[in-house]
């Protein structure tokens, strides 16, 4: 089960909170999200919601799988970026834990290791190109666009080396990317490179249960039929038009009462499980690229996601989040089974400062803290929900993708903003386009020449 507790968030519980007459008031504002989002889904515009239901992709994940298998390959690589390796990464640490690549090849059931580039730092991708054996590797190159500066110097790279290292790149090369357009379709069509679909209606920070996260899970042997029944079992929640019976409207509506309404422009999100701490990082691409824009009146709007993970932020961002400014929203993940845990041994019976832990396990003391976070939190009139999953297994991690990106795509309705575009992003690469002197931005370049330029009278 997967449910969020937002009595935290509500006057009733935390002063200043959201009073029931504004919580009533939302009513109306979601049922018209909802019928929004439905209208767009049956349209044909939000393939994302459709993912669940995609039998074809599960087979052809499952079938390369096997193949990559047969030819014995020991670490996959992902070459990718944003959305293209959020995911993916997300769904790594999640399911297979923090030390997957450290493990011996038996104690990984004979599955690769599993890298993901997700940047162009120098640095990173050198140290691991020059240990990786090419002859045992496959780099997966996902880009919905398929023309990504980032993901497409990565790429030529990783060709570079591959030929160099006389490979037959059909062997070491997975492309994923639109079925039909884009630089890395042409040229998965020309050299008969193996290459998997993400549809047309799947933007990169809404792909992770696309091929884009599926064939890397695959690969490493997560139950990815477990991660879509998740998701579509949290999808039949969402059915209902009343935000307090649909989890994923619930979570949208009360961060954009919090925003608009109380100002708590800050969102927190804040996992208490290391597994889930690159969730953090998958869920503040997806809120902020999704939800800051320029509405059609022409104001800015959109809140700004904060990751944080306990109990390690209680000694570090927490302090600002209980006595900084009262502009934020901390939003609690926690795992009620821990899939593992340890019990604190009862020793320095004498010492009053380590004999209480005695007797507990650490588990305990993690969810402890947890709620003792939250309450005092809300005693200092700081407003938070905690959204728990029971375990952490494929089927809840599903369901938490599905109702997060469900969220985003109501709240882009309440916020009355498009959350599946991102113009914002388009001048800066522009005038990398025009710096490199790729043909057709020399206006670019012009505009760039003509900012203005660092003054050395302002640099210390
Ligand atoms: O969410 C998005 O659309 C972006 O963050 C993209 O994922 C990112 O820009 C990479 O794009 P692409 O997958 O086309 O290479």
């Amino acid at each position: 089960m997967i449910n969020l507790d937002y009595t935290f968030m509500t006057d009733g519980a935390v002063a200043g909170g959201i009073p029931d007459a504004v919580l009533s008031s939302a009513a109306a504002s979601f049922s018209a999200a909802h019928a929004a989002v439905l209208r767009r889904w049956k349209a044909g515009e939000l393939g994302f919601l459709d993912l669940p239901d995609d039998e074809r992709q599960v087979r052809h994940c499952h079938d390369l799988a096997t193949w990559v298998t047969d030819r014995g390959i020991r670490d996959v690589v992902v070459l990718g970026i944003g959305g293209s390796a959020l995911g993916p990464i997300a769904l790594r640490t999640a399911m297979l834990g923090p030390s997957w690549n450290g493990l011996s090849a038996a104690n990984r059931d004979g599955k690769p290791r599993l890298h993901v580039f997700d940047n162009v730092d120098p640095a990173t991708m050198k140290a691991l190109l020059d240990r990786l054996e090419l002859g045992a590797t496959l780099f997966i190159v996902t880009s919905k666009s398929g023309g990504t500066a980032e993901t497409m110097a990565q790429y030529l790279i990783v060709r570079g080396r591959l030929e160099a290292a006389g490979r037959p790149l059909r062997e070491h090369l997975v492309f994923i990317t639109d079925p039909g357009k884009g630089a890395l379709r042409h040229i998965a069509v020309q050299e008969n490179i193996t290459a998997l679909a993400v549809p047309p209606n799947v933007g990169g920070r809404f792909s992770v249960l696309s091929p884009v996260g599926l064939l890397p899970a695959a690969l490493t042997g997560i139950d990815i039929g477990g991660l879509l029944k998740g998701a579509a079992e949290l999808r039949a929640r969402c059915e209902s038009p009343e935000w307090t019976r649909n989890p994923a409207g619930a979570f949208a509506v009360l961060q954009w009462l919090a925003d608009t309404r109380l100002q708590r422009r800050g969102h927190v999100f804040m996992p208490y499980a290391d597994g889930l701490r690159d969730m953090a990082a998958w869920f503040v691409q997806l809120w902020a690229e999704s939800l800051g824009k320029i509405r059609p009146d022409g104001t800015s709007v959109g809140p700004t996601p904060i990751a944080a993970l306990g109990a390690t932020d209680q000694h570090s961002q927490v302090q600002l989040f209980m006595e900084g400014p009262k502009d934020k929203t901390v939003t609690f993940l926690v795992v009620r089974e821990a899939g593992a845990d340890l019990d604190i041994p009862p020793q320095h019976r004498d010492l009053p400062d380590l004999a209480y832990l005695g007797g507990h396990s650490l588990g305990e003391l993690l969810s402890v803290e947890q709620r003792a976070t939250a309450g005092a939190l809300a005693a200092r009139g700081r407003l938070n929900m905690t959204l728990s999953l029971d375990r952490l297994d494929a089927w809840h991690l599903g369901g938490l993708i599905m109702l997060l990106e469900l969220a985003t795509a109501y709240a882009g309705e309440l916020y009355d903003v498009n959350a599946f575009d991102q113009p914002g992003v388009e001048l800066g690469k522009r005038f990398t386009y025009g710096m490199f002197g790729r043909p057709g931005f020399e206006a670019d370049l012009a505009a760039w020449d003509a900012l203005p330029k660092s003054d050395p009278r302002r640099v210390v």
